[in-house]
């Protein structure tokens, strides 16, 4: 059983049956309480290695449902067996299917991970919400000066929502392109409202009018986001059918 609610438009689906229509974006989640029990057998032998170097239990079995989900959804997705999905890496390290496959990426916050899924370049970001008493310098160091200006107007009771809307908006495009930490976060703004919008993007090669952002609601512990390239798709949420 889940330890938190899943928002019921997560439906429940098994990969394979709910094929990538053009314009759509699917996500999945995936709860990572529990053992990992059949998922860790789907591992290759470098994601066990990986496992293996976890010092906490806990995020070992994280890791084994995690990764082992995710060659779940993507085998259903290639029609083929989870074992035999293989990987390749962009140059800061962001996985890919090898050969055609959808684009895809992971992200994970306390027990729950989200997987998305797109026909073009997407990224996604998931974070547990929980008090942050040094909200304020965190957003001073990583949000743009439009961004920490937008979140300092605010009344205290909106910030810590508006926050975590704007972290996981600025991190599922970063997620999107790939850059990690390569990518200055005072180069492009994004909203902290209810509507998550691109609003601009300084140099880079991107134009704001490219992407799109969407708000992903796994649940009311969560907040998430998802970014990818092109024009408003149709999002479709699921969740695996695991013990
Ligand atoms: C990997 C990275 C891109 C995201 O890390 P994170 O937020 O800790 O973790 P998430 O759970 O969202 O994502 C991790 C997953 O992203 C994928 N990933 C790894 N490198 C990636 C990259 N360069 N680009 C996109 N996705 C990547 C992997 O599937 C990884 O899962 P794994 O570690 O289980 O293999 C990290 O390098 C990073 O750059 N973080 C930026 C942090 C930051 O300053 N954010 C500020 C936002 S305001």
């Amino acid at each position: 059983m889940d330890d938190f609610a899943l928002h019921p438009t997560f439906a429940l689906a098994s990969p394979g049956e709910v094929p990538l229509g053009a314009r759509e974006v699917h996500v999945w989640a995936v709860p990572l309480h529990g053992e990992p029990g059949a998922l860790a057998a789907l591992l290759s032998a470098k994601e066990r290695e990986r496992a293996a170097r976890f010092r906490f239990a806990d995020h070992q079995r994280r890791y084994q449902i995690g990764h082992g989900a995710l060659r779940t959804i993507l085998g259903g997705y290639l029609g083929v067996p989870p074992t035999a999905v293989e990987f390749t890496q962009g140059p800061r390290g962001k996985p890919y299917v090898a050969g055609a496959g959808p684009f895809f990426n992971l992200s994970h916050s306390g027990k729950l991970a989200l997987v998305a899924l797109a026909g073009s370049e997407v990224g996604i970001d998931v974070e547990k919400v929980r008090h942050l008493e040094s909200l304020t310098a965190i957003a001073q160091r990583h949000f743009s000066p439009t961004e920490f200006a937008a979140l300092d107007a605010l009344p205290e009771a909106g910030r810590q929502l508006a926050f975590y809307r704007c972290w996981t908006r600025k991190e599922a495009y970063i997620k999107a392109l790939g850059l990690g930490l390569a990518m200055p976060l005072d180069t492009f703004d994004v909203s902290l409202g209810e509507r998550p919008e691109f609003l601009a993007c300084r140099g880079g090669g991107e134009r704001a009018a490219d992407w799109v952002l969407l708000d992903v609601s796994p649940g009311p512990e969560f907040v998430a986001a998802a970014a990818l390239r092109g024009s408003v798709p149709e999002l479709r949420c699921f969740r695996l059918p695991l013990a």
